[in-house]
């Protein structure tokens, strides 16, 4: 197997990440019962995607191993109306193809990702998990991002 190469994700690169976004909706869709079936097979879901992947607020960056697209991060810059003393990046998503996985690839997506956040002037990025997804809690605590708030739910 080729070495994993970072770039910044291209519109060509959708239907590829369309794969690896719904694998990341698979793995998430069982901690909230809310999430909709199936997001990003809707065109809905694509479209937002496609956006995501153009818009030049938005750091979305993929891993290619041999030119196939075997992962892909994505964020924003958290809009800061004075709360923040200093600018924080926000990961919304990270997916790694699941044949792929425990090979170091979302460690270097991580690692390319905070690079870039710092790059254009962040200085802390922020992540949500579901507290159940293990990989994902062991990897951000293994990367040395600190669990420092909860998220509370209840059907009403
Ligand atoms: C979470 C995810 C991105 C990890 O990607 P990966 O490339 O497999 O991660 P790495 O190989 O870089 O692993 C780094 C560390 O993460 C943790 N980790 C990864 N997979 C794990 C698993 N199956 N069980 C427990 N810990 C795991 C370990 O601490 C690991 O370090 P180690 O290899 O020294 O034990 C991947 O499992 C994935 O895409 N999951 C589905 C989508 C998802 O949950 N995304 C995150 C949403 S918040």
């Amino acid at each position: 197997m080729g070495e994993v190469v970072i770039r910044k994700a291209r519109k060509d690169d959708l239907e590829e990440i369309v794969v690896l976004a719904k694998q990341l909706w698979d793995t998430e869709k069982p901690f909230d019962l809310n999430l909709e079936d199936n997001y990003y097979e809707t065109e809905e879901g694509k479209d937002g995607l496609l956006k995501d992947i153009r818009s030049r607020k938005r750091f979305f960056l993929v891993a290619l191993i041999d030119t196939k697209v075997v992962g892909f991060v994505d964020g924003n810059i958290i809009e800061n109306d004075g709360v923040y003393r200093q600018d924080v990046a926000y990961l919304s998503r990270l997916s790694v193809m699941d044949s792929c996985r425990g090979m170091g690839i979302g460690t270097k997506l991580i690692d390319e990702f905070n690079k870039t956040a710092k790059e254009r002037g962040c200085s802390f990025v922020k992540i949500n998990a579901f507290i159940d997804n293990t990989p994902a809690v062991n990897l951000y605590r293994k990367k040395g991002f600190k669990d420092y708030s909860m998220y509370f739910m209840m059907k009403i």
